[in-house]
């Protein structure tokens, strides 16, 4: 059991950010990684559109025969983390409630401000998770749907990135949150503008730092965490691998390799030619 992969899920690139914290904290963990690039984004479709699409991926990540499922897209784990979470026979955890608790611990004014896509924003996701740890703590939301395309754009140093940032994040001056959570994948690409733009002393949640350390205590807890493994990954993509490759190796600031195109998310396939 020690042995086997982490499964991780994302609509697409962005999900390398949680990757990236997890393969720092556990080098000796094999990750199978995959990105429905040929459906995303996720963060302006419907509940059910995005349940369905995290369904099919996970399905086909367990036929891959993993340990554990990360699911690392903020949407997703919004929208579908209960239902995987009921139905999989394996652990499965999400990016809200890491960040969530770690925000939870830093706010001193008892105001935490979530950045999301909108979906994310639109579930309560956040809110719930955090009203959970404490009920008084305001939770003050903020989708900011321009943040993604101008990270995949490689746009994160342009001047561009700080107007938007400005009209986005302007209002959290005048809030009285002392904790910010970046709760979307792509965000924390532009972790510098985002802090420039906010006041200082603000606290900056990075939701992948946090799920690195769930993971890794999760793992320990059942007793499967690999201290002895050789690393390593595999990724899958539902759209052209070139693309992944290139955005991609901007993320992880490393050449990105081992990468399979996926025709159909159909698990049925899998289980049948495995
Ligand atoms: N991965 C998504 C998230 O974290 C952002 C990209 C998308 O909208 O698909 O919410």
């Amino acid at each position: 059991m020690k042995n086997l992969s982490i499964g991780m899920f994302d609509s697409g690139i962005g999900g390398l950010t949680v990757f990236k914290e997890v393969k720092k904290l556990l080098p000796k963990e094999h990750i199978v990684y995959i990105g429905d690039t040929a459906r995303l984004p996720y963060g302006n479709k419907s509940p059910r559109t995005v349940t369905n699409y995290t369904l099919e991926s996970a399905i086909f990540l367990l036929t891959k025969g993993i340990k554990i499922l990360v699911i690392a897209c903020n949407t997703s784990s919004a929208l579908a983390l209960h239902i995987l979470q009921k139905k999989l026979p394996i652990p499965v955890l999400g990016v809200i409630d890491p960040a969530a608790t770690e925000a939870v611990r830093l706010t001193r004014t008892k105001k935490i401000g979530v950045i999301g896509t909108k979906a994310t924003v639109n579930s309560m996701a956040y809110q719930r998770a955090i009203k959970r740890l404490d009920p008084k703590i305001d939770v003050i939301s903020q989708s900011c749907p321009l943040f993604v395309p101008l990270v995949e754009e490689g746009l994160e140093h342009d001047k561009i990135a700080h107007l938007v940032a400005d009209k986005y994040l302007n209002r959290y001056k005048k809030t009285g949150c002392d904790v910010l959570v970046m709760g979307c994948t792509h965000y924390p690409i532009l972790e510098g503008v985002i802090k420039k733009t906010m006041h200082k002393g603000i606290s900056i949640i990075n939701t992948g730092r946090e799920t690195a350390k769930q993971v890794k205590q999760t793992l320990e807890t059942k007793g499967i965490l690999n201290e002895k493994g050789k690393g390593g990954c595999q990724y899958f993509v539902t759209d052209s691998p070139d693309t992944f490759r290139e955005i991609g190796g901007r993320f992880l600031k490393e050449p990105i390799t081992n990468i399979k195109f996926l025709k159909s998310l159909d698990y049925k396939d899998f289980l049948l030619s495995s």
